[in-house]
């Protein structure tokens, strides 16, 4: 059953940009993998805390030595590892805060990236362990930070986030943004026509 984990970030829910892109994207992605499955994980929704230092314990005990306290410290970080590993592909939707992801996202990432589990040491060099699986991240942001203009090097955002999931095996990424949401922002644009040009980009890559 092709299975898709459709992960947003953005606390707007209505307003939000990115929501509306990766909405669109998981309805043409259903229409195009009849039997699917998705797995909705809205890490507003998600209560996750900070990595602590029981938590860094946890991570790095022997899966046979752990405590039942332990146990249930790695809980919510074991079941968004098993959504990851039980989906094929991804799709996710991520708002630009402050030159980076929202601190949602940072904390979903502090909770998967798990040694033994989606990556691991071999002979010494790091393995990605979620292999051929298939990444989609549509992005919003207020400002543009196209390629080859100055203010690319603002954008901490996609690097971020191509390096991050490179290193955990995920080679078939693809980053889209909807840049110059301040326009929408300031009215200087409606909403339809904003959208237009992204919806259109977003259906066609799902269904390909
Ligand atoms: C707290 C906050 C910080 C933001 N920081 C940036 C930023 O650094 N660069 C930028 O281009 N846009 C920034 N924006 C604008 C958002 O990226 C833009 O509104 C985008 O549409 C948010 O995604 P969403 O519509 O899915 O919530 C920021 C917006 C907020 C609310």
């Amino acid at each position: 059953m092709p299975t898709l984990l459709h992960i947003n970030s953005s606390p707007l829910y209505g307003t939000s940009i990115s929501r509306q892109l990766s909405d669109s994207f998981v309805e043409q992605w259903k229409a195009a993998n009849p039997g699917e499955k998705v797995i909705e994980r809205d890490l507003t929704a998600t209560d996750i805390d900070p990595l602590s230092a029981a938590f860094v314990a946890a991570m790095f005990t022997p899966p046979d030595a752990l405590t039942p306290d332990q146990k249930q410290i790695l809980a919510l970080s074991d079941t968004l590892v098993a959504e990851l590993i039980e989906a094929d592909e991804y799709v996710f939707g991520v708002p630009m805060y402050n030159f980076g992801v929202p601190a949602a996202l940072k904390l979903w990432i502090d909770q998967i990236c798990r040694v033994g589990k989606t990556f691991a040491y071999v002979d010494g060099a790091p393995k990605g362990l979620l292999t051929g699986k298939k990444a989609t991240f549509l992005i919003a942001s207020g400002g543009i930070y196209d390629a080859n203009t100055q203010m690319a090097s603002y954008n901490f955002v996609e690097p971020y986030l191509r390096t991050l999931f490179g290193f955990l095996g995920v080679a078939d990424v693809t980053f889209y943004t909807a840049g110059g949401v301040s326009a929408l922002n300031h009215g200087a644009i409606d909403r339809e026509t904003f959208l237009a040009p992204h919806l259109a980009a977003v259906a066609k890559h799902a269904k390909a």
